[in-house]
């Protein structure tokens, strides 16, 4: 790895702002290699300089990963003029270095991987690499297994080619899904929905809408399961981000 500052090795590590690292280190309360160090723009090299903070080794962590339970309403950039964006939803201090690994529309919600490993976001979303992604969304109508063939031939979206074989479970039919709730005003004829589970193997402009649309049918709700073998932990209420576990991020590189 080569040379960095000191101030942006200690603020890649973790806890502190760059600002933050530059008080602590006028206080003299870092050392490289057994030396109290002060000024900001030292060059440490991260594979051969000890670097102590309070005494205590700091590691350095070049990339980092989260995955976001993405709420609806904000859009999947790092900064917009008219709408909240995921990046308001992290807390880290390096979050501006982060950037979402595709896009979610601004109404669909779940898992949106952020990270500053442009490497492994340009492999997850090259076209080439076929990434599955699993969504379930509610569909207006009542999706049939006939759709799912036609999922699974492939559709035309009005793109040069037809969308890849996508895998479509229906899980669930009903005709009034507020019958349910057993009042009168349920007892009134509803339009049929469907609750379903899709996987695709591409990223096009609001494919899953497009797809449903190709059969006649309407997305009125769309949440990101999974992505490359990462799944968004079901702990995370929405707005809510967690690190990968070393785990999940081997996982997601190899592939
Ligand atoms: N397909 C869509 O239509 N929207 C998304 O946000 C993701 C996939």
């Amino acid at each position: 790895m080569p040379q960095m500052r000191l101030d942006k090795f200690l603020a890649s590590a973790g806890e502190k702002t760059r600002s933050t690292v530059k008080q602590i280190l006028k206080k003299g309360c870092v050392t490289v290699n057994g030396t109290v160090v002060k000024k900001p723009e030292t060059k440490v090299d991260p594979d051969l300089d000890c670097v102590k903070l309070y005494g205590e080794t700091v590691h350095f962590q070049e990339y980092f990963y989260y995955m976001l339970n993405k709420p609806a309403g904000c859009v999947s950039a790092t900064e917009d003029n008219l709408h909240p964006v995921v990046l308001d939803y992290i807390k880290e201090p390096h979050k501006m270095e982060l950037f979402p690994v595709g896009r979610l529309d601004i109404d669909t919600v779940g898992l949106l991987l952020l990270t500053n490993d442009g490497a492994l976001a340009h492999d997850l979303l090259s076209p080439k690499k076929h990434v599955d992604k699993t969504y379930y969304a509610r569909v207006e109508g009542d999706v049939t297994a006939g759709d799912c063939e036609l999922f699974q031939a492939g559709l035309d979206i009005g793109e040069k080619n037809r969308t890849l074989p996508a895998q479509l479970n229906i899980l669930r039919t009903t005709s009034a899904i507020e019958a349910s709730a057993g009042n009168a005003a349920a007892a009134q004829p509803k339009s049929p929905l469907t609750e379903i589970e899709v996987t695709i193997r591409e990223g096009k402009f609001h494919q899953i809408k497009r797809m449903f649309e190709a059969v006649g049918k309407r997305v009125i709700y769309l949440k990101r399961l999974s992505m490359g073998g990462l799944t968004l932990d079901s702990a995370l209420a929405e707005g809510e981000y967690r690190s990968l576990t070393p785990a999940e991020i081997e996982k997601l590189k190899n592939r």
